[in-house]
């Protein structure tokens, strides 16, 4: 038990680890990659010393901040390679899914996988893969803690749930990953109501981006989601699909 939690009834999930404190609960996933945990495996740290973040990244979370990871074989959920990229969208949108089952607040989605609420970010998403059939889905979300210790620069562009009623981080999980299960199902099945969602909640469509992917920047107008989830960005009247990449807006370059 931690924080209250059941972890016999959580639901998606045929076994957890819960740690006090733990480096990255990413890199413990991997670990638990190469032994025969059963899958889905959660992993939960209550802090991480070396949360990662996208790209070169560090994750900054303090005390009450919703730490985890999802080990799973997506074979096993049905998601074939061609519809893989739109695990991180559907991660997103359980997030999505999950503050608003628990605060009834609207969240959004910066492609790919980054969660704004009020424009600021709330929960981030970090997906690794350890080969064709073990993949670790990771998300920081801003539930408990507050932010007054944070680096001035993410003071600036994050926001927390601290202050929003029902929003505990117990509730959040067990939303979050009734929603994961739901949400993956889609793919597996096709659902349009994946990407119909996912649209829905684009904070990106009608505006500047500039999109950089490797050694590849493309600014433009982002045009929302093609199907698979990738991002439509329209320049010199051409529409490209970006698969990956990282979004910087124009119009606040800071966001
Ligand atoms: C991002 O926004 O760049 C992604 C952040 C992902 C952070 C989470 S916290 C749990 C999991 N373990 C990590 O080391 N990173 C992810």
């Amino acid at each position: 038990m931690s924080d209250g939690i059941d972890h016999q009834s959580l639901p998606f999930v045929s076994s957890v680890e819960w740690h006090a404190l733990l480096g990255s609960t990413n890199d413990r996933a991997r670990e638990l990659a190469r032994t025969s945990a059963a899958l889905p495996a959660l992993v939960v740290a209550d802090r991480q010393t070396a949360g990662r973040g996208r790209g070169a990244n560090r994750w900054w979370a303090s005390a009450g901040a919703l730490t985890f990871s999802l080990l799973i074989n997506p074979e096993r959920h049905g998601i074939v390679p061609s519809r893989q990229g739109l695990l991180a969208i559907a991660t997103g949108l359980a997030v999505i899914d999950a503050v608003r089952e628990t605060t009834g607040l609207s969240a959004r989605l910066k492609w790919p996988n980054d969660v704004l609420l009020d424009g600021k970010k709330l929960a981030g998403v970090l997906i690794e893969a350890v080969g064709p059939e073990r993949w670790i889905v990771g998300v920081g979300a801003n539930v408990e803690n507050r932010l007054g210790a944070a680096p001035p620069e993410i003071r600036a562009r994050a926001v927390t749930l601290a202050e929003a009623p029902g929003a505990g981080k117990a509730a959040v999980l067990e939303s979050c990953l009734t929603a994961f299960g739901r949400r993956i199902a889609q793919i597996a099945s096709g659902d349009p109501e994946l990407i119909g969602f996912a649209r829905s909640r684009c904070a990106l469509t009608g505006v500047q981006v500039k999109v950089v992917d490797g050694n590849r920047t493309i600014a433009g107008e982002c045009h929302g989601l093609a199907e698979d989830g990738a991002l439509l960005l329209y320049a010199d009247g051409a529409t490209t699909a970006m698969t990956a990449g990282s979004v910087e807006r124009l119009d606040q370059p800071s966001a």
